[in-house]
């Protein structure tokens, strides 16, 4: 009689465990109501393809690309509202979507990804998921952020931005050109370092690239490192990979740069305690005094800031300073306005905050080139929920970025072209589809401090320097500015060099 050996029923056996484990895999994925929303087939499966484009740059035009592709009324051309990115990710662009996901109710809390993004064991405002501990670090911080609180400040943010124009000034004069880049994000680094923790991080005195701004330039690329291969981090340093070693090496050294900074306000503050001026921070010292809050805790909410904070108004500085260089009628009506402020330059916040032109091309800016334009990813509550007329599970991952809401035609006509004037005069659609700091709850915390330091140094920049024009000088071309989009977005040459004349 035929008789199987051993080994081939052993064999026949993982065989059948492995078709079985297939089928169940492909029947969970068919079951989940996300394998019925338009995207590629290949998003139906898995999540590489997103995971690459976020690992190599494109992500927001690769996401952009989805909606205008899979779910496009063709005859409006309008990005389309719901589309598949992976077997447990759905984009939306549809505005109801983006009201009921990015609530100030917090109904849908943030995903894992932002717990990756940040360093493993980093718990800070931007990063944590869990409900009542952001509501408790938010309630420390918001308040100094808040207008009010911020006009203590001003003096300080005004001193800062006049050391950048100067600074810039200088290097036109040895170099010939200027970095405007450099100089965006040694004022962004040295305001956060000043208001957050008493003391400049002196960036614009040293005039040098360090450690420090050089980790800062590649904080992006690190925190997209940290979401996509969370595991290999862990042991990078055994790994032979210099770019995997470098992310790691990176966080640590900021971490450490935050907690430096930390103490030496600490000793500031034990050295005279009468002498210490309110900071961004203060309500976080007080209650780490109070023990309400471990040290840790106070460091990684720095960690957060100082990344938050820097590459995102130096960015958003840099691509409106190009923008409007490259576009001559939009600069003469900005230096037009400004011409109205006094000629001492003695004028605020408040006498910015009326100039229309000046805020439009700051709103501008940041609807084409938006530092932060990426899916911000959140989890649908218990229950699951319907969301544009589509139904999805709990723990489904849905997400809307600010790339597509800004791009939306139906909403912002000829959305490629830079035109401030559209934000004259907006419409209720353009002003619900801004998403430039997010939305909700978890909306961007230093929204205020970043559009004040933007106006100030817009203001002083172009009355100084009237004739700017981006330089061709070193190779400088509109390929540096080409962008490059993981989390965050920033010129791919990392550089903007400009001539005055
Ligand atoms: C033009 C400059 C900036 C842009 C475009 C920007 C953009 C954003 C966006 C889109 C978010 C939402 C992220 C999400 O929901 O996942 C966010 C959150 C945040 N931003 Fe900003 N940001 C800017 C400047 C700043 C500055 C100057 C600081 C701090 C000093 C800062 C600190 C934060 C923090 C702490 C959060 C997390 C808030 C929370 O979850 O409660 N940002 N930002």
């Amino acid at each position: 009689m035929f008789s199987l050996e051993p080994h081939a029923v052993n064999i026949a056996g993982l065989a059948l465990l492995l078709v079985l484990i297939i089928i169940g895999y492909v029947y969970r994925i068919l079951r989940d109501p996300v394998s019925r929303i338009p995207g590629p087939w290949f998003t139906r499966w898995t999540d590489m393809v997103a995971t690459y484009h976020m690992a190599t740059g494109p992500h927001s035009s690769y996401i952009h690309s989805l909606h205008e592709k899979y779910a496009v009324p063709f005859s409006l051309k309008s990005a389309g509202p719901v589309v598949r990115v992976s077997p447990s990710e759905v984009s939306f662009s549809d505005m109801s979507a983006v009201k009921e996901i990015y609530t100030v109710k917090e109904t849908y809390v943030k995903s894992e990804f932002y717990t990756r993004l940040t360093a493993p064991t980093n718990k800070n405002v931007f990063a944590v998921t869990n409900i009542d501990l952001h509501r408790r670090y938010r309630r420390l911080l918001s308040a100094a952020m808040s207008e009010t609180s911020l006009k203590s400040m001003y003096p300080a943010i005004e001193a800062n931005v006049n050391l950048a124009i100067q600074r810039i000034g200088e290097e036109l004069q040895t170099r010939g050109a200027a970095d405007v880049f450099k100089w965006w994000l040694f004022l962004a680094t040295d305001i956060i370092g000043e208001l957050s923790f008493g003391e400049s991080f002196r960036m614009l005195e040293k005039k040098q690239k360090n450690q420090y701004i050089e980790d800062l330039e590649s904080a992006g690329f690190v925190a997209a490192m940290r979401a996509l291969f969370p595991t290999a981090m862990w042991v990078a340093k055994f790994l032979p990979l210099p770019w995997l070693r470098y992310a790691s090496e990176s966080t640590e050294r900021t971490r450490l740069s935050a907690e430096e900074s930390i103490r030496r306000h600490e000793r500031l503050e034990q050295a005279d305690p009468t002498n210490v001026k309110p900071t961004l921070f203060s309500k976080m010292y007080k209650a780490e005094e109070d023990e309400q809050l471990t040290f840790n805790e106070v460091v990684d909410n720095a960690v957060g800031y100082i990344i938050a904070g820097s590459d995102t108004s130096a960015t958003t500085l840099t691509y409106l300073v190009w923008c409007v260089c490259k576009h001559p009628e939009v600069k003469a009506a900005l230096l037009r306005e400004l011409a109205t402020l006094p000629a001492d330059g003695g004028y605020g916040d408040q006498e910015l905050k009326q100039l229309p032109y000046l805020n439009a091309v700051i709103e501008e800016t940041l609807r084409i080139h938006g530092a932060a334009p990426a899916s911000l990813p959140r989890v649908v509550p218990r229950g699951g929920a319907s969301l544009a007329g589509y139904w999805l599970n709990e723990g489904t991952t849905v997400s809307s970025q600010a790339y597509t809401l800004h791009r939306n035609p139906m909403t912002f006509p000829e959305p490629e072209k830079f035109d401030p004037s559209r934000w004259l005069a907006p419409t209720k659609a353009m002003k619900d589809a801004f998403f430039a700091f997010g939305g909700g709850s978890r909306i961007c915390v230093g929204m205020h401090l970043s559009l004040m330091n933007i106006r100030l140094a817009v203001s002083k920049f172009f009355r100084r320097f009237p004739n700017v024009e981006i330089s061709t000088l070193e190779g400088m071309s509109d390929e540096d500015m080409e962008p490059h989009m993981t989390f965050l977005y920033g010129p791919k040459g990392r550089r903007c060099l400009v001539e005055a004349h």
